[in-house]
């Protein structure tokens, strides 16, 4: 049995939401739900929802059988809907009840039975996604939108943080995996969000050569060797050396602990030989699994309970800033051989147990943190700055098909929002670090706004008019609105903190882009919603509605735009675009 709406007050055919939903609350605490908790919220992206917009949604509660039930007096009615579709519906006197399960699939809406506060109740929503409160400030080096609720590593899009970069390699369009700019510059700035919006990490240090005490490694056998130095390359920095077995089947050298909470792992360490890093874990079954960081391009690589990364393999030879946070390393193995329910427990009940170190090489702040929030954040800030082409482009190296046969892009190509959001992340690493690379890179990063989208750049123009950057740079062009406001906080970024000749440059885009966001904002508002892009206008068809959760982008990058123009068609077109979440309309004739 199912709860039921209340139609028959409203002569139209259509219901109201509205007043359907009080008939309804009143009705589901009288009526048997026995159904519903099995009952799906609609055709939610859950994790879209968990990763983007940063907060778990709410489950359904399990519940009681109501005793009220024999009560209730009521007849079974057919609705006819549309004169085309029929639906089962009970009749009580003068109301009419509707199963929720055809209003919701009907009008895409969501509702469940929650349990709390020692009763339940039906929850309706219009939507399933929530609009961040808006912050009081923006500025180019504080936290990037609401990014500091996103775990961009975590998602099932990401296969791993590679041991060479410490950067996600995304599965995005290709399962083989592509070092994909975005997520490598999200990633970035969530870390860098998290960083300013948490609590201080906790930093337990395991050695850093000063105290000159090694009493707590272990070494395997009488050959191996460990002892406190002073290197040629640090001046007043003792480190420690290491030598042992390269065989990952001996135990190496040994740090042993009881871990649970401080799980991020980071590290100086310099392999003279082909030696590897291993971090042992204990299993809630008492097991033993090891985690090997290895020399070699090997990216992941799962065989039983060792579970290996590669280094590069040019990585010998070079000292090395290793962060790694291992409960993620951990989790990205497992997903390799088995379901995501498992890979949480596992997860959950995974405790470090000992580091070791195999080979000849050395090795100095050994820590064991909560959070390394700013060293993950360099990474990305160091990968977008390497990686850089002569173009000051990030290229996606995969095909991507926006429509089809329609709107293609071969590999190669760049976005205008990958090029915006790592502008952000280098500016911010640049107001961090005051290294002038991060802003020479930033800046050269701007030329590919210069070039069309039909040279392979990613500029084009709306009706010949409005220049426009484009997320993705088709041919005909598709106009994303929210790859295209977050290239122009990019810009902004840049331009309020470049000097001369960089900041001239993002000024001038910056204030072209902003003209043309004025200019066709309202072009993407549907009156009950918001569209993703104008594919209706270029390609001729039906518009691609944004779905909530990108429909609350929207709004997070109005509200954060109107905090740095004053224009009101932000904050009145935010506070629209916030109403249609309730289901309210704008106006008809
Ligand atoms: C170095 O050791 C790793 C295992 O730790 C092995 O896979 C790799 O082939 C070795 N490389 C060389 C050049 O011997
Ligand atoms: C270890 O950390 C100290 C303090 O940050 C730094 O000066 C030193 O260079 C680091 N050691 C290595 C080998 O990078």
């Amino acid at each position: 049995m199912l709860p039921w709406v209340d139609v028959y007050k409203h002569t139209m055919a259509r219901v109201s939401i509205k007043s359907a939903i009080i008939s309804l609350g009143i009705f589901s605490m009288m009526v048997t739900v026995y159904q519903w908790g099995s009952c799906d919220i609609g055709h939610r992206d859950d994790n879209f929802y968990r990763e983007n917009v940063g907060f778990q949604p709410r489950v359904a509660q399990s519940f009681k059988e109501n005793s009220n039930k024999n009560t209730l007096k009521y007849k079974e009615i057919e609705c006819v809907i549309n004169g085309e579709d029929s639906q089962k519906c009970r009749r009580e006197a003068k109301e009419v009840y509707m199963p929720f399960s055809f209003i919701q699939k009907y009008f895409e809406v969501y509702g469940s039975i929650e349990s709390y506060d020692g009763y339940e109740r039906f929850e309706f929503q219009h939507s399933y996604s929530k609009v961040h409160p808006i912050p009081e400030e923006y500025s180019p080096g504080g936290i990037f939108m609401s990014f500091e609720f996103y775990n961009v590593e975590e998602r099932n899009r990401v296969k791993c943080l590679t041991g060479q970069y410490g950067v996600p390699m995304s599965t995005q369009w290709t399962s083989s995996g592509h070092y994909y700019p975005i997520q490598i510059a999200q990633f970035g700035l969530s870390h860098y969000s998290k960083h300013l919006a948490g609590p201080k990490p906790k930093v337990q240090v395991l050695e850093d050569g000063e105290s000159g005490d090694t009493s707590e490694w272990l070494l395997p056998d009488r050959r191996s060797q460990l002892a406190v130095k002073t290197d040629v390359d640090f001046t007043d920095n003792s480190i420690i050396e290491f030598d042992t077995s390269e065989n990952l089947k001996n135990p190496g050298i040994t740090i042993s602990m009881d871990e649970k909470k401080l799980t991020t792992l980071s590290l100086d360490i310099k392999f003279i030989s082909n030696g590897s890093l291993t971090v042992l874990l204990r299993t809630g079954d008492g097991n033993l699994f090891r985690i090997h960081y290895v020399l070699g391009d090997t990216l992941i690589y799962l065989q039983k309970r060792d579970l290996y990364y590669g280094l590069g393999s040019k990585a010998r030879g070079k000292w090395l800033h290793i962060t790694r946070m291992v409960m993620v390393d951990f989790q990205k193995g497992l997903a390799l051989s088995m379901s995501k329910s498992k890979v949480a427990k596992f997860k959950r009940n995974a405790r470090i147990a000992a580091i070791c170190l195999r080979g000849h090489g050395l090795v100095d702040n050994v820590t064991l943190s909560s959070a390394a929030h700013l060293e993950h954040f360099f990474d990305a800030a160091n990968y977008l700055v390497n990686q850089q082409d002569d173009q000051g482009g990030w290229p996606i190296m995969v095909q991507r098909k926006l429509v089809p046969a329609v709107l293609e892009l071969d590999a190669g190509w760049y976005s205008a929002m990958g090029q915006g959001q790592s502008i952000s992340l280098l500016v911010r690493a640049y107001i961090v670090s005051k290294d002038q690379k991060y802003l020479d890179a930033a800046e050269r990063a701007l030329d590919v706004f210069e070039i069309k989208s039909g040279d392979g750049g990613v500029l084009t123009k709306f009706a010949g008019v409005y220049d426009w950057y484009e997320e993705y740079p088709t041919t005909p062009s598709s106009y994303v609105l929210n790859g295209f406001i977050y290239s122009l906080l990019g810009l902004y970024d840049l331009k309020e903190v470049a000097s001369g000749k960089g900041a001239a440059h993002a000024t001038r885009l910056f204030d072209v882009g902003m003209k043309t966001l004025k200019n066709m904002l309202l072009m993407f508002d549907s009156g009950s919603g918001t569209f993703y892009d104008l594919r209706h206008l270029t390609l001729g068809g039906a518009p691609n509605r944004a779905r909530w959760d990108y429909h609350t982008v929207h709004i997070n990058q109005l509200n954060l735009l109107s905090l740095i123009d004053n224009d009101p068609l932000f904050t009145t077109t935010a506070k629209r675009w916030t109403d249609y979440m309730k289901g309210k309309l704008s106006p008809h004739n």
